[in-house]
């Protein structure tokens, strides 16, 4: 198969296209045909390190495609059926920049009709924006149509992959959703994504404008810049509220006041997807599967996610686009065919 490789941490210099043997699935796992993988930039900040293990790494944790084998203790039917695939290259040597991977079973999850291109963007970003969904005290474990009515969600950064991914899983589960961006484009894609009310954080007051909307304040902040707007979050939370931070954009240590947050038992809720409770995660693949067999998930510019594809051997533009934070999804398309 081709496959992208590195074999030290660099820029995107380390990476080689290889032909390599498709890899066996070993019990427990599915081998999948990759048709497009999705890139985050969870890619090129490992690819900067290298290989975990040593040895080598095909990047990528996200992807979709077709089970082609299954290893053994795996039922034989899932043979031929669409998935897409989650944290393929999590501790593991076989990400998703290849025609191939092998996961274990867990981490393949059925597509139904939905394109592949839409599998490929599941991963990372949505169990990511699952997890900031569902981790504060007074917020359900789970999300389906209904289950955030009557909270409010406050997406910092709605423009982005997981802003995105929470913008569109909140509306489904009917929250009122505020998203912050920081230009005109980006509140039309947040608009687009689903967002009820969107704040454009460079010319409008952050603070007052969400307070006009919801009063009593915030259930959930979904925050991607901690260090910047810890300031604005303490201010806007609801008591019981939670702040859930999964990035460290703009700045990677925070100061917090803390009568403020005391007072109404708010809560700051550090969030990482590969090591969430497994529990949380296994909720999460099962609402996000249940979300796409419902329609309720696109990708897109209309849905406010402009998709960016790049062929297998163009990965490291790929890389370098994520980089270079490029609005939108890049995708690498893997067949050769
Ligand atoms: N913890 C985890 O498990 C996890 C999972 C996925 C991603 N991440 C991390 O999360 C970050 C974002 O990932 P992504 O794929 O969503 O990237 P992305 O598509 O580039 O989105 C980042 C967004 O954040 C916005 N932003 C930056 N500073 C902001 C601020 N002060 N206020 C409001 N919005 C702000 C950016 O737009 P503007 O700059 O124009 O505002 C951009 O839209 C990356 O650092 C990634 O590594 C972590």
């Amino acid at each position: 198969m081709r496959a992208i490789v590195y074999e030290r941490g660099g820029d995107v210099s380390v990476l080689r296209l290889v032909d390599r043997p498709v890899p066996e699935p070993g019990p427990g796992e599915v081998l999948v045909r990759l048709a497009v993988a999705g890139v985050n930039p969870t890619d090129w900040k490992s690819r900067q390190q290298g290989p975990s293990a040593g040895g080598w790494q095909i990047p990528g944790q996200d992807g979709a495609g077709v089970v082609e084998a299954v290893g053994e203790g795996v039922d034989r039917a899932l043979t031929g059926e669409r998935m897409w695939v989650w944290e393929a290259a999590w501790q593991r040597p076989w990400g998703t920049a290849a025609e191939y991977t092998v996961v274990p079973v867990r981490q393949a999850v059925p597509l139904g009709d939905a394109s592949f291109d839409l599998g490929a963007c599941l991963g990372i970003p949505f169990l990511t924006a699952h997890r900031c969904l569902t981790a504060g005290e007074f917020v359900p474990d789970a999300l389906h149509a209904g289950a955030l009515a009557d909270h409010t969600v406050l997406v910092q950064g709605g423009a982005g992959a997981v802003g995105n991914a929470a913008i569109q899983l909140a509306r489904w589960a009917d929250a009122t959703v505020v998203a912050t961006v920081s230009s005109p484009e980006k509140a039309q894609l947040a608009a687009a994504a689903g967002a009820d009310h969107v704040i454009n954080y460079r010319e409008q007051d952050v603070v007052a404008e969400v307070r006009a909307i919801a009063p009593e304040g915030v259930h959930t902040v979904v925050e991607v810049s901690a260090a910047r707007n810890a300031a604005t979050d303490v201010q806007v939370l609801r008591g019981g509220g939670a702040v859930c931070v999964y990035a460290d954009d703009g700045g990677d240590e925070v100061t917090l006041p803390i009568r403020p947050l005391m007072v109404p038992n708010a809560r700051w809720q550090f969030v990482l997807v590969y090591t969430e409770p497994k529990a949380a995660k296994a909720q999460a693949v099962t609402d996000v599967a249940a979300a796409v067999a419902q329609g309720a998930i696109r990708v897109g510019e209309a849905a406010g996610l402009p998709l960016h594809h790049h062929p297998l051997d163009a990965t490291a533009a790929a890389h370098r686009a994520v980089e270079n934070s490029v609005v939108g999804r890049v995708l690498l398309t893997t067949t050769s065919e």
